[in-house]
């Protein structure tokens, strides 16, 4: 599944929670916003939580596809630049409760495609490498770039703490945060000790939302 086939799907608009401002994303987009949230978020008495239907999560991703993608780059890392070719996991943005309540969007590549079938698939090869990128919306219909989320599946025993797993993140403006057994260990810990805890049977790797999956 390309990115082109996913913008292509169509599906049923699924009411998605909304993310707050987190310290890690970027100054909102000029120009990527949601006209709706904006007017609603205006009018007296209006609810702080909003909804985004499909097409406004899809649309938003498109309009900042661009701003994320030259942001990422900046970092150097090969896998910021080469993501977008690989296949692409989910049929719109969801919001993902363990990487800031942001919209998100899973990439695999070739030798991750076992990303797939999860259950079935056992531990990952060296060399699978699986992406997440993100984007944040204000109540106010604002929308931001977030970080970009990496797993790579690493030789065995090079970074034998973390399942053979680096995590890498990457800031929207391409400082790289930290890095499994490198430059800023400490800020990506927590990667590890969560993707253990929840997916210890499946290699650490955590599943798309049923709802949201596409393969
Ligand atoms: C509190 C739990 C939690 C933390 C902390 C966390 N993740 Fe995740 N991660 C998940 C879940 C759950 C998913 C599956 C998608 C979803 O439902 O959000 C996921 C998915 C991913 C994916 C897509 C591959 C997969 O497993 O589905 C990548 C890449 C990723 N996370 C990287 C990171 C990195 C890098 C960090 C640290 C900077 C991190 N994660 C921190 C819970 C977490």
């Amino acid at each position: 599944m390309t990115r082109l086939r996913f913008l292509l799907l169509s599906g049923a608009a699924a009411p998605l929670a909304l993310a707050a401002a987190f310290a890690a994303d970027g100054p909102p987009s000029e120009t990527c916003r949601v006209p709706r949230l904006q007017a609603v978020a205006a009018s007296p008495g209006a609810s702080s939580a909003a909804d985004l239907t499909r097409a406004e999560g899809v649309g938003l991703y498109l309009c900042l596809f661009g701003e994320m993608q030259a942001g990422y780059a900046q970092s150097g890392n090969r896998f910021a630049a080469e993501f977008v070719d690989w296949d692409i996991h989910n049929a719109q943005p969801f919001v993902s409760a363990g990487h800031g309540g942001r919209y998100v969007n899973t990439y695999a590549n070739e030798a991750a495609a076992g990303y797939a079938r999860l259950d079935e698939a056992g531990p990952m090869p060296a060399g699978a490498v699986l992406a997440m990128d993100s984007f944040s919306v204000s109540a106010a219909g604002l929308a931001a770039p977030g970080p970009l989320f990496l797993m790579e599946k690493m030789p065995a025993g090079l970074a034998a703490a973390t399942g053979d797993w680096r995590y890498t993140l990457i800031l929207p403006d391409g400082r790289i945060a930290g890095t499994s057994g490198g430059d800023g260990a400490a800020e990506v810990a927590a990667c590890h000790e969560c993707h253990r805890k929840l997916g210890g049977a499946r290699d650490s790797l955590l599943p798309v939302p049923e709802e949201f999956r596409i393969d």
